[in-house]
């Protein structure tokens, strides 16, 4: 038996309010609620098929077989949802730097609920494919669903998944991915973030403090205010570096290029150009500013990197269908 084929697309998310913790590491229930946008750039197309004849899942990312350890823990939950006890072939392309820290396992989970639930006769709801995209990698949850998305932290499995804030946001603003180094970064995000939660003393105050950011930030939003969503995006980022240099053993995925685009943004503003920064677990920078000053601030980066160093990219949309080729 070999089932009919499905291939979901679905784009990365940036946090403006970062996910940094666990409650349960299985389940991967988040310890702060957190909100980011989804990005029209970059994003993941996944395969899936079963196919009666398999001994176990075959993986193949950007047309390399990988090991499918990972991946396989995931469609087991799938085939524990659904009558199907086949193994699948899954066939994953990313247009996004993998482990870099721009956000591939949040496009790479997102496409592969949706074409691992669709080929296995399932047509999950998206809080269900939310649900089922957070077991995956919890910034996944968000990338159901296109521009502004907020993951409620929840309390169980049913209550954690993420609801669309502004799907169709018609604000014109974007984000520019400032790629500093597209190496897998040396402390994965699930690494990190558990160190963080049992070592940095601090970690009690960014859990209440990252609840503060969210209820601000969605107002904020709400009233289309560029300075204000920018001032508490690139502050709750900095707290969770913090977070990194105050664990133990103390982390930081900081390079000197790193450190250079965060002064040149504050130089810009200085200037008067509104915009400011955000970092995940790497050493990218994403530079939040509205469409009409995108020019000017790429021609001010363009001095010191490289154009093809320079991405950028605008809200983008939900997990979707895609026809095969
Ligand atoms: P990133 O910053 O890119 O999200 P993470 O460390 O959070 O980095 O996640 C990378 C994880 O996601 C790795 O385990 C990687 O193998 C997995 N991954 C990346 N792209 C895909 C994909 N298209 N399909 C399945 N897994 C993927
Ligand atoms: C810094 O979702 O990659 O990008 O749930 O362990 O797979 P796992 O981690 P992941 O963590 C993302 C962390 C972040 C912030 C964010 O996206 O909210
Ligand atoms: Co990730």
């Amino acid at each position: 038996m070999i089932s009919k084929p499905f291939t979901a697309r679905a784009h990365t998310n940036i946090a403006l309010i970062k996910y940094w913790g666990k409650k349960d590491k299985q389940l991967i229930l988040p310890m702060n609620s957190s909100l980011s946008l989804t990005l029209d750039r970059f994003y993941t197309d996944t395969e899936v098929y079963f196919d009666s004849d398999l001994k176990q899942d075959l993986f193949y990312l950007n047309d390399e077989k990988k090991d499918a350890a990972k991946v396989a823990h995931f469609m087991d939950l799938v085939r524990s949802k659904s009558e199907l006890k086949a193994f699948a072939h899954i066939k994953s392309i990313n247009h996004v730097p993998t482990t870099a820290g721009l956000a591939s396992s949040a496009s790479a989970y997102a496409a592969l609920a949706l074409a691992a639930s669709r080929a296995a006769g399932m047509q999950l709801s998206l809080p269900e494919l939310s649900r089922l995209a957070r077991r995956g990698s919890g910034s996944a949850s968000r990338s159901i669903y296109g521009g502004f998305v907020e993951w409620q932290r929840g309390h169980d499995d049913l209550s954690s998944f993420a609801v669309p804030i502004e799907e169709n946001t018609d604000w014109n603003i974007c984000m520019i991915a400032v790629v500093i180094d597209k190496a897998r970064k040396k402390i994965s995000s699930r690494v990190g973030m558990q160190r963080v939660v049992e070592t940095s003393p601090f970690y009690p105050a960014w859990i209440k403090s990252a609840e503060h950011d969210l209820t601000a930030i969605k107002k904020a939003i709400k009233e289309r205010n560029l300075k204000k969503v920018g001032e508490i995006t690139e502050e709750n980022a900095m707290k969770m570096h913090a977070l990194n240099m105050s664990a133990s053993p103390h982390f930081s995925y900081f390079e000197s290029a790193t450190i250079e685009v965060m002064h040149l943004v504050e130089l810009l503003r200085s200037e008067g150009i509104c915009c400011y920064y955000t970092l995940d677990a790497g050493p990218n920078v994403k530079i939040l500013c509205s469409v009409e000053d995108s020019e000017e601030i790429l021609r001010r980066l363009a001095v010191k990197f490289d154009k093809k160093q320079l991405l950028i990219a605008h809200p983008g949309p939900g997990v979707q269908l895609i026809n095969k080729k």
